[in-house]
């Protein structure tokens, strides 16, 4: 295990553009009601066509940087994960670290959907375990809306899009969030269950015509919410175990938002109560890759952490990916 590794900035940004479940009415089937009961959603953010994945990366950064109070030309290597980039290529990665103008560094994109954030942080860790002096950008930034299909009333009420980053270092330069520990898994056996097939090279042609509903967003959902609920709840309980403690040790568990029965069901299988963990999706739907880190940086500037909290982060997406990082602040 590597404790070398700590966040010294967190950051988010959000699109203009809010929208309530009054309005997905006009556009499905579909009802306030069914929407808040069955996922705890109540509004969500769309991003506007000037309001790319990048963009919303950059923005969600640069307030990671002032909140680090570091300027953009320090860092050393930046992770971005998403499943709704600007292009194939060049990567969003790529793209956004042209727009802070530090070319050079080392930049990638990181495709594990919902758990991108997850990934990047533990890319992060192993990185700051080979150079000390590194300080990396980790940003889950998605438009998921440009890829979800608003005649399938079954996920177009469910997701938004948004952007969340932290910067994390090695040993050389300690910050106040000490990365304890960090658990990742994968299962592609079940990745037909959730999937966006559209645009990948196994689909050819790509022809104008050929742009149907495998171009979008298509899940089972009820299969999904059961392995989201298993995932999250063994591997967070696992790395709990794998670091001495109890659930009942951890001050706030920050799951991913995905929809509020998911995280009730996970917080019941661990045996702690709903005011140990922290949910946004009602104000900002299931933003993918972004969740964790949005709701990790509200989270703290809510105040419901403080110096001395030990936090728990987990999530679970398509491919499928899960896992989970303890954090001492
Ligand atoms: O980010 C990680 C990946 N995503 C997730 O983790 C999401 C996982 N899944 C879920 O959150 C839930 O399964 C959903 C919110 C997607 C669905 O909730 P559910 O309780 O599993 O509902 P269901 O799919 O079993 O559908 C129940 C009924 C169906 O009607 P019938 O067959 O009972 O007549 C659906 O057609 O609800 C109907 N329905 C809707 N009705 C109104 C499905 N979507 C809607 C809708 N509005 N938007």
């Amino acid at each position: 295990m590597n404790s070398g590794c700590s966040i010294v900035g967190l950051g988010l940004h959000l699109p203009r553009t809010c929208v309530t479940n009054a309005e997905l009415e006009r556009i499905v089937e579909t009802s306030d009601e069914w929407i808040r009961t069955r996922s705890g959603i109540t509004t969500r953010y769309f991003a506007q066509p000037d309001e790319t994945c990048s963009v919303l990366a950059y923005h969600a950064a640069t307030a990671a940087l002032r909140d680090a109070g570091m300027s953009a030309h320090e860092l050393t290597h930046i992770f971005v994960g998403t499943f709704s980039g600007d292009y194939n290529l060049p990567t969003t990665a790529c793209l956004l670290q042209n727009m802070l103008g530090i070319a050079g560094i080392p930049a990638v994109d990181l495709a594990a959907a919902c758990t991108g954030f997850l990934y990047g942080l533990e890319s992060a860790r192993a990185f700051t375990s080979l150079y000390p002096e590194a300080r990396i950008l980790v940003v889950g930034s998605e438009v998921t809306t440009s890829r979800i299909n608003f005649e399938d009333r079954t996920t177009c009420v469910l997701f938004g899009d948004g952007a969340g980053a932290a910067i994390a270092t090695g040993q050389a330069n300690p910050g106040p969030i000490r990365v304890l520990d960090v658990m990742l898994k994968a299962d592609g056996s079940v990745g037909h269950l959730l999937t966006v097939r559209g645009g990948g090279s196994a689909c050819r042609p790509v022809l104008h015509e050929s742009i149907g509903p495998e171009y979008f967003v298509q899940m089972q959902g009820r299969e999904v919410f059961k392995h989201a609920v298993r995932f999250m709840a063994d591997i967070s309980s696992t790395l709990i175990q794998r670091n001495g403690l109890r659930p009942e040790d951890i001050d706030l568990f920050i799951p991913h938002q995905a929809n509020l029965r998911i995280i009730e069901a996970v917080a019941k299988k661990l045996g702690v109560s709903m005011e140990q963990f922290f949910v946004n999706v009602d104000r900002i739907g299931n933003t993918s890759a972004a969740s964790v880190p949005i709701a990790l940086t509200e989270a703290r500037a809510m105040g419901r952490i403080q110096p001395g909290m030990k936090v728990l982060l987990t999530a679970f997406g398509g491919g499928f990916t899960w896992g989970a990082a303890l954090l001492q602040f």
